[in-house]
């Protein structure tokens, strides 16, 4: 049993991203103790809801959401119960959003609280008393969708491409990422990132073969939209792609994609990429535009580039630069996207972005394999996992 989420064809043009609304009403249902219930939301246009709203309650015009409940005998809710049906207005849920200055998924979601709580048995028609609880409870119930993921630790993934970086520098086999993939797993990385790039500078294929076959925990495939590398992807399906801008002529990634001027080639390849069952991080510069272009392309994670905050000089440049991340994290989770970061942290400067609750997953590649080179791997890995984890 579930929350089915129905979408009418008149909603298509939102770009609602379904899975990030499935996970929230999930989630929703397990704080409510209705893990098994069953709850049918349907997505509709305005005019749809007004047909609705005509109907049902004699009213002219949309409304945001209407809740119809299932009648069950004496009143009881059973926890497997089939609870009724939600109907929310994408159109007007959209203009309370502006309105409100939150995402859309944002405003979907708080709807779908409310109609919740009156399928199970909640009126704020009934008296102004039980109108302030259901408010407030709202409310709480909000809260803890939005924060119930804060206690968590961030995961670390390691890069491991300039192990590759030293191998190339002689053509030959060692040392082998594949085999130093093993030992940042063995030390307590939750994740092996690598960078198939166009020009094939450090990471080969074999590498991403040997790799999907090996890693034990997550396999984070980083690459650009280019069709030959997308094939590559599809065929061996790592448990996550992570898209990201290549120059020919860049030391490293310089800079976020930017989805908002790619928009149609980063959809594409998302789409391709998921309907081969890969979930796709985009790499963005902490911006709200990006966040909603990735949002909109159907990403289901975004990585924010971290870059110009290791960079930064300045005291107050940190700290603005700290901010933009800090913001975006938020921004992104509250639109219902995952949150990952990387690009330029180090053993200095991690501590504060691994403290952002709403960051997932950090992506370190350099600091670690260069501390390696000088103390081990063994010993960078559990040294930066020291570091992020707080310890
Ligand atoms: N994330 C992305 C998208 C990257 O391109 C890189 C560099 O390959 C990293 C994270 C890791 O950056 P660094 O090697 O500076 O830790």
């Amino acid at each position: 049993m579930a929350l089915y989420l129905r979408p009418s064809p008149a909603v298509m043009g939102h770009h609602l991203n379904l899975e990030v609304l499935r996970r929230h009403g999930s989630r929703l249902l397990q704080l409510l103790d209705l893990a098994r219930a069953e709850v049918s939301v349907v997505l509709l246009d305005d005019a749809e809801m007004a047909a609705y709203n005509e109907q049902y309650r004699k009213k002219k015009g949309p409304t945001n959401v209407l809740a119809f409940p299932v009648e069950h005998e004496a009143g009881a809710v059973l926890p497997e119960a089939e609870l009724g049906d939600i109907l929310v207005s994408v159109d007007t849920a959209r203009r309370e959003a502006t309105a409100e200055g939150v995402s859309l998924h944002h405003r979907i979601t708080r709807l779908v609280i409310h109609g919740l709580l009156h399928l199970i048995g909640y009126d704020h028609e009934r008296s102004e008393d039980e109108a302030l609880h259901m408010w407030d409870f709202e409310q709480q119930l909000e809260e803890r969708l939005y924060t119930s993921r804060r206690t968590n630790m961030p995961y670390l993934s390691i890069n491991v491409d300039h192990v590759a970086t030293i191998r190339q520098a002689r053509g030959g086999v060692e040392p082998d990422p594949v085999q130093a993939a093993g030992i940042c797993e063995l030390a307590g990385a939750d994740g092996i990132v690598v960078h198939l790039r166009e020009d094939r500078r450090h990471i080969q294929d074999r590498d991403v073969r040997l790799l999907r076959q090996t890693v034990k925990t997550k396999l984070n495939l980083e690459m650009a939209t280019t069709a030959e590398i997308i094939d590559i992807a599809v065929e061996i399906v790592p448990d996550l792609v992570t898209l990201v801008p290549e120059k020919r002529k860049e030391l490293t990634t310089e800079g976020g994609l930017d989805v908002v001027e790619n928009a149609k080639k980063v959809t594409k390849a998302i789409a391709k990429l998921r309907k081969a069952g890969i979930p796709v991080s985009v790499f963005i510069d902490p911006d709200a535009t990006q966040i909603q272009a990735a949002l909109d392309a159907g990403a289901a994670f975004v990585e924010l580039h971290t870059g110009r905050y290791c960079e930064a000089r300045t005291e107050v440049e940190v700290d603005e630069q700290f901010r933009l991340i800090e913001q975006s994290a938020e921004l992104a989770q509250e639109a219902g996207l995952r949150v990952n970061a990387g690009h330029g942290l180090d053993y200095r400067n991690v501590g504060p972005i691994a403290d952002l609750p709403a960051i997932e997953e950090l992506s370190i590649g350099h600091a670690v394999i260069s501390r390696a080179v000088l103390v081990g791997l063994d010993r960078a890995v559990r040294e930066m996992l020291a570091v992020v984890r707080g310890m």
